[in-house]
C-alpha cells in the first residue's frame, strides 16, 4: 500500500504543474483567469489568440499524465501506474499551488489514458475530433470523449481500467458543470472564439 501512496503522490506532484498558466505568464499574454472561461487549460489558452501556446499546453498537460503512469509502471507495476494516473488527474484539477483551483482535466485525462491503455485513448481522440468538428464545442467534445474511453475499456475487456476511467470521467463532468449549464442555455463559447 505504501508504494501506491508514493505513486499517487508522485502523480499528484507532476499533475499539479499548471502548464497553461506557466506558458501564458512567460509569454506575457492576457491573464487566463480574466478571459473566456477563466480556466487554465488549452481551450482557454487558445482564447488568448496564441495557437502555439494552446498546442503546447495540450501536449504538456497530457504528457505529465502519461509520464506519471509510465514511470510508476516502470518502477512499481500496474497498480502503481493506476495510482499515479489518479494522482496526476487530481493534481491537475486540484493543485495545492493554486489553492486547489485547477483545470478541468481533459488533457490530463487523455494523457493518463495514453499511458494506461492506448486503445482507449484512440477512442477519446476519435470522439473528441469528431464532436469538435461537428459542434465546435471543446467542452461537449471532452464530455463525450471521456465517456467513450470508459465504453472502449469495457468493450475491450479491461474492466479495472473502465472503473478507474469512470471515476475520473465523473470528476471531469463535475469540473465542467458551468460548461454544461452554458451548453444547455446555448451560451457556451465555440472553439477559437476570443475571450
Ligand atoms: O479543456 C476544457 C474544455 O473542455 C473546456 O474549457 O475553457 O471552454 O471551459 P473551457
Amino acid at each position: 500500500a505504501l508504494v501506491l501512496l508514493i505513486a499517487l503522490a508522485f502523480g499528484y506532484l507532476l499533475g499539479s504543474v499548471p502548464f497553461g498558466l506557466l506558458l501564458t505568464r512567460f509569454a506575457g499574454t492576457k491573464d487566463l483567469r480574466s478571459i473566456g472561461s477563466g480556466n487554465i487549460g488549452a481551450t482557454n489558452v487558445l482564447r488568448t489568440g496564441r495557437k502555439d501556446l494552446a498546442a503546447a499546453t495540450l501536449v504538456l498537460d497530457a504528457l505529465k499524465g502519461t509520464v506519471a503512469v509510465l514511470v510508476a509502471r516502470h518502477f512499481a507495476g500496474e497498480s502503481a501506474a493506476m495510482a499515479a494516473a489518479v494522482g496526476a488527474f487530481l493534481g491537475h484539477i486540484a493543485p495545492v499551488w493554486l489553492r486547489f483551483k485547477g483545470g478541468k482535466g481533459v488533457a490530463t485525462f487523455l494523457g493518463v489514458t495514453i499511458g494506461l491503455f492506448w486503445p482507449a485513448a484512440i477512442a477519446f481522440a476519435v470522439v473528441w475530433l469528431g464532436a469538435a468538428y461537428y459542434t465546435r464545442y471543446s467542452s461537449l467534445s471532452a464530455l463525450m470523449a471521456s465517456v467513450a474511453t470508459v465504453v472502449a475499456a469495457m468493450a475491450l475487456g479491461n474492466n479495472n481500467l473502465a472503473v478507474l476511467l469512470a471515476v475520473l470521467a465523473i470528476l471531469l463532468w463535475l469540473k465542467h458543470h458551468e460548461n454544461i449549464r452554458r451548453l444547455l442555455e446555448g451560451t457556451e463559447g465555440k472553439i477559437g472564439a476570443k475571450g
